[in-house]
């Protein structure tokens, strides 16, 4: 039987193991350029390859019941890369938009794209408007495409527009649940683990709002080294935790 249909993460022996699944798993795909450079390759091939793992990945957290995947393909700091890097990536993503609104029916996945759309090429504003619009009419698992995307840029955008609504009498009182709902992720629960693989510990301004009590999940395998395997190990360890939200 294909890995892809179990609902739950395959134990080392190959069984299904009793587990407790995260609802959402977000992901900074990092590695990419480490994982060109051992091989004399352009970093342009570590991204190729890094975005064949997205959709694998994908795929899977799809079949073993995840609801959501977020990914931060790129940053508001990303543009600083030299321009060959930035329009690799910007193809790769076309790409994948394109295939996307090729399958999303079929495949039933609700893609997203989270970030500054107004910033991006015309092409692919038209392609995420496609997708928007497909994925308004679909249900079940979501994929959240972090796209010139940034944690703090969120949180400002955020409060300027509580804050319009506010002088413009359409707002009240500010409290967390009111300011998540001027964050691109509004009415999407919170990451239950955050997964970073590539040996660096940090957040890197992805999700500063919504990581609040987010599991963090560290590895040393580069994003185009990463696999279904790892993932279960990701998700094994957040199924261990015990997660107390500041209560004892
Ligand atoms: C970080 O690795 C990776 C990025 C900034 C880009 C991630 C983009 C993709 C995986 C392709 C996107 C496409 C789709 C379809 C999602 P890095 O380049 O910073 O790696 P390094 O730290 O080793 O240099």
């Amino acid at each position: 039987m294909s890995i892809f249909k179990l609902k739950k993460p395959m134990s080392r022996a190959g069984k299904a193991e009793s587990i407790k699944l995260p609802r959402h798993i977000a992901i900074i795909m990092d590695g990419n350029g480490r994982w060109a450079k051992k091989r004399g390759l352009p970093r342009t091939a570590g991204h190729s390859v890094g975005a064949e793992v997205f959709r694998k990945i994908a795929t899977y957290c799809k079949n073993i019941g995840i609801e959501y995947l977020t990914v931060f393909a790129f940053s508001t700091e990303n543009w600083k890369r030299p321009d060959e890097e930035v329009s690799g990536i910007m193809a790769l993503l076309e790409k994948y938009l394109h295939e996307a609104i090729e399958k999303m029916e079929k495949e039933s996945i609700r893609l997203a794209v989270m970030g500054n759309i107004e910033e991006l090429s015309p092409k692919i504003r038209q392609l995420v408007n496609k997708t928007s619009q497909i994925a308004e009419k679909l249900n079940g698992f979501q994929v959240n495409l972090c796209l010139n995307y940034g944690g703090r840029d969120e949180i400002i955008k955020a409060a300027q527009k509580y804050a319009q609504d506010y002088r413009d009498g359409r707002a009240n009182e500010l409290t967390e649940e009111t300011f998540a709902k001027y964050t691109f992720f509004a009415g999407i629960p919170d990451p239950d683990l955050i997964i970073r693989p590539s040996g660096e510990y940090r957040i890197s301004n992805f999700l500063i709002w919504q990581s609040a009590y987010a599991e963090l999940y560290f590895t040393d395998t580069l994003w185009p080294d990463f696999n279904e395997r790892e993932l279960d190990k990701a998700i094994s360890s957040y199924s261990k935790r015990d997660r107390r939200y500041g209560g004892a």
